[in-house]
């Protein structure tokens, strides 16, 4: 055997073992490409064989020839177990596990304030309410002037009201809808008017922006009795026939005579707790029979017509049906706090 032929021999052998410890189809192509490739050691050695004599010519050629057969049968069963591998690999990372609980797409929930909002109406449309709105920016003499809150009036103290020019607040609470449903319906009508209202105050139970629920009935005779039936039974309705309710001498300008409503509180069933700050009540809104000065400033004739009206805030509500002690909670939209409340 001459050199040429032993060291193709040992390039083979050298050749073979490295595909067999190929661990990849690209390393093993490598391997190929260094051995039998067109600048590989096959092609460089068969340059050699000028150096050969013409009988150990053509049988070098035939060694080469061999080798390769060999090279690539060997090439062959290692490609493709190592395909196979890479296959059941890939299979093994891709795979489905069709037995995992799928993804959870999580559903919405109504927000507190909404849900006590929608049942105030509910049950108030049983009654005969109808629902109106109004704007969240008023004119000085809705929000006051015509609900008989001079401009002296403590109301409308600087520290209390969002001021936008001196003709306009943010109204600080929604009983200027009365006046917008006084001047624009016939009486006799009962109506509702839920809403956002705004007074300069932030702390855990006071909030810059709040929801109010205003209720006016206007007829030819109203009576304080049948505004403390109207209040019972909205509160019973919300809080459960358990519940009692009280009414004490108040005053505000647009009401005369003026009451505030308390509930029995229904966290402790009036033994005293936290909420109702251990007096067994818990206090609600304010009411009374609308002020003649109220019918004078819209043009009704208060000879003529009589009514009613109560107004009370709705995270207040809230706060009691849930017991909730922090009013912010109700603004910070923590997922985790608002997710409390889906049905
Ligand atoms: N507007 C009052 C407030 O924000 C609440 C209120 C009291 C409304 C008496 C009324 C009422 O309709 O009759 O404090």
């Amino acid at each position: 055997m001459n050199s040429l032929t032993s060291a193709l021999h040992e390039k083979l052998a050298q050749a073979l073992a490295q595909v067999h410890e190929a661990k990849s189809v690209q390393a093993l192509y490598e391997v190929k490409v260094a051995f039998a490739g067109k600048q590989g050691f096959l092609t460089e050695i068969m340059k050699e064989m000028v150096k050969l004599s013409k009988e150990q010519k053509p049988l070098f050629g035939k060694e080469v020839n061999q080798c390769k057969t060999a090279f690539e049968t060997t090439y062959q069963t290692r490609e493709g177990q190592l395909q196979e591998q890479e296959l059941f690999e890939k299979v093994a990372r891709d795979s489905v596990d069709v037995s995992l609980p799928g993804l959870k797409i999580p559903a919405g929930a109504k927000h507190p304030i909404y849900i006590i909002l929608h049942e105030v109406v509910a049950v108030l449309s049983k009654l005969g309410y109808t629902v109106r709105t109004g704007p969240q920016i008023e004119k000085d003499w809705y929000n006051f002037e015509a609900l008989n809150i001079p401009p002296d009036h403590p109301a409308r103290d600087m520290q209390d009201t969002f001021y936008i020019d001196a003709n306009h607040v943010l109204r600080t609470h929604t009983s200027p809808v009365q006046i917008h449903a006084l001047l624009s319906e016939k009486p006799p009508f009962r109506t509702i008017a839920p809403g956002s209202v705004f007074r300069c105050d932030s702390d855990v139970s006071h909030s810059p922006n709040f929801h109010q629920v205003e209720g006016l009935l206007v007829d030819h005779k109203v009576s304080m009795a049948e505004l403390k039936g109207t209040i019972s039974f909205l509160l019973s309705e919300l809080f459960g026939s358990a519940i009692k309710v009280r009414f004490r001498p108040s005053f505000f300008p647009f009401t005369e005579p003026s009451a505030e409503f308390d509930c029995s509180c229904p966290i402790c069933a009036s033994k005293g707790c936290r909420l109702c700050k251990f007096s067994g009540w818990i206090e609600i809104g304010g009411s009374g029979l609308v002020n003649p000065r109220v019918f004078e400033a819209v043009k009704l004739d208060p000879a003529q017509w009589q009514g009613f009206a109560f107004g009370f805030g709705i995270e207040r509500m809230a706060i009691i049906k849930y017991g909730i002690d922090d009013i912010r909670l109700f603004f910070e939209n923590d997922l985790r706090f608002l997710g409390q409340f889906s049905v």
